[in-house]
């Protein structure tokens, strides 16, 4: 098994998993510093493309991306989203998981979705592919943003889902946006780990995206916090420059070449 992957697993009941999102190479060589999991997640498809859902990321704009994170990324386990409609079938999954891993050098990929995926995730794992599963909101099909595990029978089906993933060899787990006593119920009851978002503090570990923790996005989401408002710091440095431009007090001789 992964080496990296051995690391998280040993983490379930010790010690909290810590997980990002990053989309290029800078910002992932500053969570490698820090972080367990670095995940190139389709998030991006809203993130950096303003896209309406995440139905529009296609595979050629995660390849793309995950190249430039795999630069950053060292230390940390690197796992790649698969894009909507790329893992219909098993065949299908496989083909493209293939040439995600070929073409990213990642060391996973993460998929959505529960009962329905689970042939999918069991031909990946019999390929020595490691598989992350999400359950909870699944953004890359539902409809509706409210957070999960209201009505019993929701409830269940989420629990039924993780236990079903588990067994066809996710290594992890990510809930996305379920309620705090149903995601306590699911990590307590799976050997595997589980990584919220907007899933309370019960579970094994935790992710955001990168761009909500530093200021960097317009999310106004319950589960988000900001540590920074770096697009103001940004905001500032641009006006600076901008001032000395105009004044003519940049560049300066120092800035420039001589003979
Ligand atoms: O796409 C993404 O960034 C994700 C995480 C938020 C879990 O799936």
């Amino acid at each position: 098994m992964n080496k990296k992957i051995k690391k998280i697993l040993n983490k379930k009941n010790r010690s909290k998993i810590v997980c990002l999102t990053a989309y290029s190479k800078k910002i992932a060589s500053i969570l490698d510093k820090h972080c367990d999991l670095v995940l190139v997640g389709d998030s991006l498809g809203s993130v950096l493309y303003n896209y309406k859902s995440t139905k529009e990321v296609t595979l050629e704009i995660m390849i793309n991306h995950s190249k430039s994170v795999r630069l950053g990324v060292q230390r940390s386990l690197m796992i790649v989203d698969m894009p909507y409609n790329t893992y219909r079938n098993p065949r299908e999954a496989l083909r493209n998981v293939k040439l995600v891993m070929k073409e990213t050098k990642c060391d996973g990929v993460k998929l959505e979705g529960g009962k329905k995926i689970i042939s999918i995730v069991k031909t990946l794992v019999k390929n020595r592919i490691p598989v992350m599963g999400h359950v909870g909101i699944l953004p890359q099909t539902d409809k509706k943003f409210s957070f999960k595990g209201k009505k019993q029978k929701e409830s269940e089906r989420i629990i039924k889902d993780t236990k079903l993933l588990e067994e066809a060899g996710v290594f992890c787990v990510v809930l996305e946006c379920i309620e705090t006593k149903l995601s306590k119920k699911i990590t307590e009851k799976i050997k595997i780990p589980t990584i919220g978002i907007g899933s309370s503090a019960h579970c094994d570990g935790q992710v955001l995206v990168i761009d909500d923790l530093i200021g960097m996005s317009e999310s106004k989401f319950k589960f988000v916090k900001r540590y920074i408002d770096i697009s103001k710091i940004i905001n500032g440095a641009v006006k600076k420059y901008k001032s000395e431009v105009q004044k003519k007090q940049f560049p300066r001789a120092k800035h420039s070449f001589k003979n």
